[in-house]
């Protein structure tokens, strides 16, 4: 299980770089350790920058799979928003609403190094965009309103 880090370590406030050979020894290990760390937290997704890696990967929950996306992009997004609560790893025991599109599609690298697309709607959209935000330094603090500490 990875130290995942809370907010205000500024590694979090980075943009992560993209990644150039998702076969690197280095992230061939992350990436289960990540899986684990999600899993044992209880988070819905998690990026590569809250375990100190500023590079752009992101693992998800989704229904009874995990998802694997490396540098991914939004490349068509609702007009659509909605407003819902989200929760973070690094901003512990802190809560908010932030609206959010509806529906994405993004497009990405599989844990192949294959290209691949991807339509999202619902949590799993949501799940997206949060941890997308986090590889471009930010975070649902940033952005949500009615925020409640427990
Ligand atoms: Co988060």
């Amino acid at each position: 299980m990875l130290k995942v880090l809370t907010h205000p370590n500024p590694t979090l406030r980075k943009k992560s770089r993209e990644v150039a050979d998702v076969f690197s020894g280095g992230i061939k290990k992350l990436i289960p350790e990540m899986i684990e760390t999600m899993k044992n937290s209880d988070g819905a997704g998690l990026a590569a920058p809250q375990v100190g890696e500023n590079i752009r990967l992101i693992v998800a929950s989704h229904k009874d799979q995990t998802l694997v996306i490396f540098n991914p992009k939004i490349i068509k997004k609702s007009i659509l928003k909605e407003w819902g609560e989200e929760g973070c790893l690094s901003v512990p025991n802190t809560f908010g609403e932030v609206k959010r599109c509806k529906k994405i599609t993004i497009q990405f690298l599989n844990k192949k190094g294959l290209k691949e697309k991807l339509k999202a709607e619902g949590l799993l959209a949501r799940v997206i965009q949060h941890e997308i935000d986090h590889l471009n330094g930010i975070l649902f603090i940033d952005k949500a309103k009615k925020i409640k500490k427990l």
